[in-house]
Order: structure tokens, then sequence, then C-alpha cells
């Protein structure tokens, strides 16, 4: 067996190129516009937080290429910093885009964002090839992002003053049983899913009601969810932009994001941290409601860099290692196996139930910072096996393996990130339940 990069890597850089999209924008004022796509199916539109996968992945494998969607993703930036879920650059428009696009402000892109990882891109662009001219250009409207994040979606009298999410779909796990309670869903009914899409227009409608205006949308107290995964990536930017600040000698910059990424960090360790069930959840409203399912997103405060130890060992050891939770054949499930809502199988509804790449991507770079070495390449070799055996599949059945929903879909070719950075070893002996070492593997 060759190893693992030299015969994925050239598959990874097939689809990212197959997917590319470029051209001009009657959209965007004739402007050019270059970018890659999911899935060239069902998500041809520019998405946030997939492109910044992208970007990470293409730091390896075609630089150019990750500057170029870079420019792209920001072109449509607001002014006070606001950056959209999906951008329309092309007018073909799928039944899903025809149905929820009218609710927006503009015909050109959404007026949700998603979870901020464009921090986390803009490192991998630079670490690459210390670009310092580049970094210079981009981290202004970069850190604008995260400020406007930080400014605007917060509430100061809030118990609880984390960053709110006022759509599903703004973290990015769309149909999460953790959102059920939030928007009233009766799962002891059978049709879940049209409860899911009413459930997703009646969130459009009451934001298009307030005329997307901040304010309004925090007093109708309707779906505000002060989620984990949108939280702890935030912070996360934030500490990456205080070391890129570091790097152009910017000390003011990088005292503030690392001022603000340790404020929040607090919050959320104190507030979400649920000593009992030792697991972390997020809360809803301004009366702070909590859904105690058990997804994978409980997991993801394992990022956090300030996370204490003894909570890092509850999580890993008593959940993400645990099997009747989340340690499948092929974790990491979204959501734990033994909770009624978990599903492995494909349906219209997203995140009941799956492995994803991308929340893998983030667990193993949580269990490598907290000296989880062995796990993190335990986690990272079953993930690779993923890869192998059922290609770049959107999402995966975690117990058999079998790949789900898109072919070909873009970011879950951050196994070569895994790889090239996260590990940077070669991957070749696998390890038994006490974690040594106890196997090579011919050519791995
Ligand atoms: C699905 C995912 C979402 C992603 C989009 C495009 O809706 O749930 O996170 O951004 O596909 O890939």
């Amino acid at each position: 067996m060759t190893n693992f990069v030299d015969e994925n890597e050239e598959e990874a850089s097939l689809v990212l190129q197959k997917n590319i999209q470029q051209g001009n924008s009657s959209y965007f004022d004739n402007s050019n516009y270059f970018y890659i796509a999911p899935s060239i199916k069902k998500y041809p539109h520019q998405w946030l937080w997939d492109s910044c996968f992208h970007m990470i992945v293409n730091s390896h494998l075609n630089i150019k290429s990750a500057k170029r969607e870079l420019e792209t993703l920001l072109k449509p930036q607001e002014e006070n910093g606001f950056l959209s879920h999906i951008h329309y650059w092309k007018s073909n428009l799928n039944q899903v885009d025809k149905l929820f696009r009218p609710y927006y402000k503009f015909s050109s892109k959404s007026s949700l964002t998603q979870t901020p990882v464009l921090a986390h891109a803009l490192n991998s662009i630079y670490r690459k090839e210390k670009d310092v001219k580049f970094l210079e250009k981009k981290i202004k409207p970069v850190r604008n992002f995260y400020d406007y994040l930080y400014e605007h979606r917060r509430d100061g009298k809030d118990e609880i003053p984390l960053l709110n999410i006022i759509h599903t779909w703004e973290s990015g796990i769309d149909n999460s049983p953790i959102y059920d309670k939030a928007l009233e869903i009766d799962v002891s009914q059978e049709n879940l899913e049209s409860q899911w899409i009413k459930a997703e227009i009646k969130q459009l409608e009451v934001l298009k009601s307030c005329n997307w205006n901040i304010k309004e949308i925090f007093k109708t107290d309707f779906f505000l969810y002060k989620d984990l995964l949108f939280n702890c990536v935030f912070i996360e930017g934030y500490r990456i932009l205080a070391r890129l600040y570091k790097e152009l000698n910017n000390a003011e910059g990088s005292k503030i994001c690392n001022k603000r990424a340790d404020e929040l960090e607090e919050i959320l360790i104190e507030k979400c941290w649920d000593n009992k069930r030792g697991l972390f959840f997020g809360n809803y409203s301004k009366y702070n409601r909590i859904n105690k399912v058990k997804t994978s997103l409980s997991l993801i405060p394992l990022i956090l860099t300030n996370l204490p130890q003894d909570i890092a060992s509850i999580l890993v050891f008593d959940h993400l290692l645990n099997e009747d939770e989340f340690w499948t054949e092929y974790p990491v499930p979204s959501v734990a196996l033994d909770e009624k809502a978990f599903s492995a199988k494909e349906s219209g509804l997203l995140w009941r139930g799956p492995t994803w790449i991308n929340i893998n991507w983030f667990i193993i770079n949580g269990l490598q910072k907290h000296g989880f070495e062995n796990i993190a390449l335990q986690l990272a070799q079953k993930t690779f096996e993923l890869v192998q055996k059922s290609g770049f599949s959107e999402y995966y059945n975690p117990q058999t393996g079998e790949g789900m929903g898109a072919n070909n879909y873009s970011w879950s070719t951050l196994v070569i990130d895994i790889q090239k950075r996260l590990l940077n070893v070669n991957l070749d002996f696998i390890f038994d339940k006490e974690w040594t070492r106890i196997k090579r593997l011919p050519g791995f």
C-alpha cells in the first residue's frame, strides 16, 4: 500500500479542480469570481465556511487557487464586516434556492452568516508562503468580520453574553437535534422533514419581518442560539488573528484579539460546562434554555486553547472514546449513538447521526492541542479509512462507513490537511484499546 497522501492527494486535487466555478457575475457588477463549489450539482454557489475549508486544503495543493478563492469570498463583504453564508455568483438556482432566496435582503447573497473559519483559512495561506504583503492586505477585512460578530451578535444584557446565531443554517449543522426544542419540533411525529422545512421558513419569516435588523431580531427572542460550534471556532479565530498580528508587529491588534478570545472562552467554559453530565451544551433564548441532547458539538470545546485538562480528559475518555456514544466504527457521529434522535440513514435532514469530515478535523485539532496525540492519530486513521472506503462524500454512516449525500464533496478533502499539517507524520502503525502501538501497516 502506498502512503495515504500519495494515493489521495491527486484525487483531492481533482475534486477541488472539478468543482471550480469562475467567470463574470451579472449579480455583482460584472465582477470576476473564482471559487470552489461544495458540490457542482447539489451546492453550486459559494458557501462561507466551505470556501474556508477549501482554502485550508488548497494551501497545500494549490496556493494560487486558495488566494483567489479568498479574494472572491471577500468581494461581497459589507462595510460593517458582515459576510454572507451563500454568494449567488451564478444565476443557476435550484428548487431550494428558489424557495429561500426571496427572503434575503439582496438577490446576490444570503442575509445569514456561517461559522467563522476565515481566520483559520488566512492562517493556512500565510503559513505556506509567509507572504507578508498578502497578510497585510487581508488581515483587515478578515478582522472586520470577527469584530462585526463580536459587536453585533452578543446581547449585552444577556447573562451569558456569547455570540448568537439567528438561524440554524448559521452554525452550518442545519437540522441537528440540538435545535429541535428551540424550534418546537415534535420528534414523536412521523413528519419530521416537513416540520423542519416549516421551521426553516418560519425562521426566515421572522428575520425578514424585522427587516434583518439585528436589534429588532434580538427583541423577538425567537431562535437565538448561543451555539457551541460557532462560539468555539470564533474564539480560536480571534486567537489566530492575534498570532498573525504578532507576525506583523502589531502588538495592539494582537492584544485586543487575545483579550476578546479570553473573555468569551472564560464565559463559555463557566456557563456551558455541565459538570454532572461531563459535557458542554449551548443555550438558547434570553432565558438561556438548554436542550441536553448529546451531539458532536458537546465535544467541540476541545479546540479551546485554555480548556482545563480535567475537563478535556472527561470529554475524551468518558464520551469520545465511549463506544455507546461517539466511538463508533467510523467516528465521530454527529449525534451520540445512544440518543433517541440518532439516525445513520441518508435523509433530507442533515446532521442527525452521520460523520462529517470537518468536525473530525476540528476534534483532531483539539486532541492534539491537549496532548492526546495517540487518540488524534487513531481518529485520523479512522477518518482516512472512511475516505479510502467511500471517497469524498458529503457525510458517512458512522457504523458502516458508507458514503452519503453529495459525491465529490469538496471539504471532505480536509483529510489532506489532517495528514500534512496536523499530523505531519507517516501513519505507519495502529493502536489497540490501551492506545499502545501494536502493528505496522505496510507502507502506511
Ligand atoms: C450543507 C451543510 C452546510 C454546508 C452546505 C454546503 O447544507 O449542512 O454546513 O455549508 O451543505 O456544503
